[in-house]
């Protein structure tokens, strides 16, 4: 069982001025094993905050997280993450880049080296295992940092944005990378996008997240992953309930956007 529970978690930063800011209040999922889920929501509604206590970055000031039965106390290797562009070690070549995390556990080479090899086929990049990683376009730096979190084995993966520094094509593509991957390894996955679109594709949950405090705000299970494993992302997009559902969560992000400009004017 890897269940992963939120329970009524609360997050306030004390800033050195002494201000206070209430960054979540009171939420409270379960994720179960499995589980694809994406969370939406304008800047500053707590989003990173909320990947960074379930990666065990922080405590929460309120309220608990556990995954298998176990209260989240710091990091660990259960939970593995995939951060924007730009967090491969750009030193080392894509082989070194991807290992890393067996090699910290002293995992014998020859089994490593294995691993590299089947882990860089599933993502696409056999053959590139010697290149330096600075050499790498965007979307195939994202995909070694894909291989990087997943050769590890972790029960739950997280992401933070992790293809929103990418041109649109490249991006397309790795949606269908992360519902591949999600497909055969059964893993939790949760993304965290600032695209509408993105969000409905890699997500049978979806999360949209208010501001001030930040909350989650709504809830929506949805076909699209399910239907994106199987047809072309393209064609899930023009599906008609993909446009209205779409066109729904623009409609309620824009409200909130504009009532933060209210309160701020
Ligand atoms: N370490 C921190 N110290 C103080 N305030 C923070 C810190 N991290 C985040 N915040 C504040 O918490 C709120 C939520 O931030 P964040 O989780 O980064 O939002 P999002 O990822 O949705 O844009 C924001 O108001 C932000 O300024
Ligand atoms: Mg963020």
């Amino acid at each position: 069982m890897s269940d992963l529970i939120a329970d009524h978690v609360d997050m306030t930063f004390t800033m050195p001025s002494g201000e206070q800011v209430h960054a979540l209040k009171d939420v409270s999922f379960t994720l179960k094993e499995g589980e694809l889920l994406s969370v939406l929501g304008p800047s500053g509604c707590g989003k990173t905050t909320l990947l960074n206590l379930i990666a065990g970055f922080l405590r929460p000031t309120g309220g608990r997280i556990e995954l298998n039965g176990a209260e989240i106390d710091g990091p660990g290797v259960e939970r593995g993450m995939v951060f924007q562009q730009g967090a491969l070690f750009e030193w080392l070549t894509v082989s070194e880049n991807v290992d890393f995390g067996l090699r910290m556990k002293k995992s014998p080479k020859a089994i490593n080296r294995q691993k590299v090899e089947e882990w860089l086929e599933i993502v696409g990049l056999q053959g590139f295992g010697d290149t330096p990683t600075y050499q790498l376009s965007g979307g195939m730096q994202q995909r070694v940092a894909l291989a990087r979190c997943l050769i590890n084995d972790p029960d739950v993966i997280l992401m933070d944005e992790p293809l929103g520094a990418l041109d649109a094509l490249t991006r397309e593509k790795m949606q269908s990378l992360v519902l591949k991957i999600w497909k055969e390894t059964g893993k939790t996955i949760m993304i965290i996008t600032h695209s509408v679109e993105e969000a409905l594709l890699l997500g049978e949950r979806l999360f949209v997240m208010a501001p001030r405090p930040g909350r989650l705000h709504k809830e929506y299970n949805l076909p699209f992953a399910e239907m994106g494993l199987k047809q072309d992302l393209r064609d899930v997009k023009h599906d008609a309930q993909f446009g209205e559902v779409r066109e729904e969560i623009l409609s309620m992000i824009w409200n909130m956007e504009e009532e933060i400009m209210g309160k701020s004017a």
